[in-house]
């Protein structure tokens, strides 16, 4: 069963390479390739890896120090593994009077990971913030563009709940998709 999964696993990083490398080929001749092709790299593998980064500089014939420099200066391009949600708590002022330390607390232990990391699963990464501008509905929690409002300790499990099945869903879709566009 881990062989399986291992074996998938390599298989999708390859069709993940096939693809990144047809979206280079199909715009070799446009100027300026190399943001959109590090875009495409990191909406696929999700972060930029070292190896990925190289082999856009071989594909490009860019140096690598030219492209990893790219990489560094926009701070979109994330060289570490995020999640595929990124949850960030609210702990200014108001958010922590009304309890933003507790579902801090509770999304760690639900969780399993301290703030700055990201779950073995890649599902979710967590962060702090400092007043997302909705004071009035404290404490708020983000998860990626959605707001939160007067999150409860209590609710954080069915929250993740509702992240998690969309995400393995929209997993598959794309290990689907993937696949099926390497077959043509
Ligand atoms: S302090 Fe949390 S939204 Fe303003």
């Amino acid at each position: 069963m881990v062989r399986q999964k291992n074996e998938r696993a390599e298989e999708v990083d390859e069709v993940k390479l096939c693809e990144l490398d047809r979206f280079i080929e199909d715009r070799r001749d446009v100027k300026g390739v190399l943001i959109p092709a590090l875009q495409r790299a990191q909406e696929l593998y999700g972060y930029l890896p070292d190896s990925v980064i190289r082999h856009i500089s071989k594909r490009l014939d860019i140096p690598f120090s030219e492209v990893a420099g790219v990489v560094t200066f926009y701070s979109f391009f994330s060289t570490v593994p995020r999640g595929r949600h990124v949850i960030r708590v609210c702990l200014g002022t108001a958010c922590y009077v009304r309890g933003g330390q507790e579902v801090l607390a509770a999304l760690r232990r639900e969780l399993g990971i301290e703030v700055g990391q990201t779950t073995e699963d890649r599902l979710f990464s967590l962060e702090i913030g400092r007043c997302f501008g909705a004071c009035g509905l404290a404490p708020v929690v983000m998860v990626d563009d959605d707001v939160h409002q007067r999150v409860k300790p209590a609710r954080i499990r069915e929250l993740l709940a509702s992240y998690r099945e969309e995400a393995h869903a929209a997993q598959e879709r794309e290990a689907d998709l993937i696949t099926e566009g390497a077959a043509e």
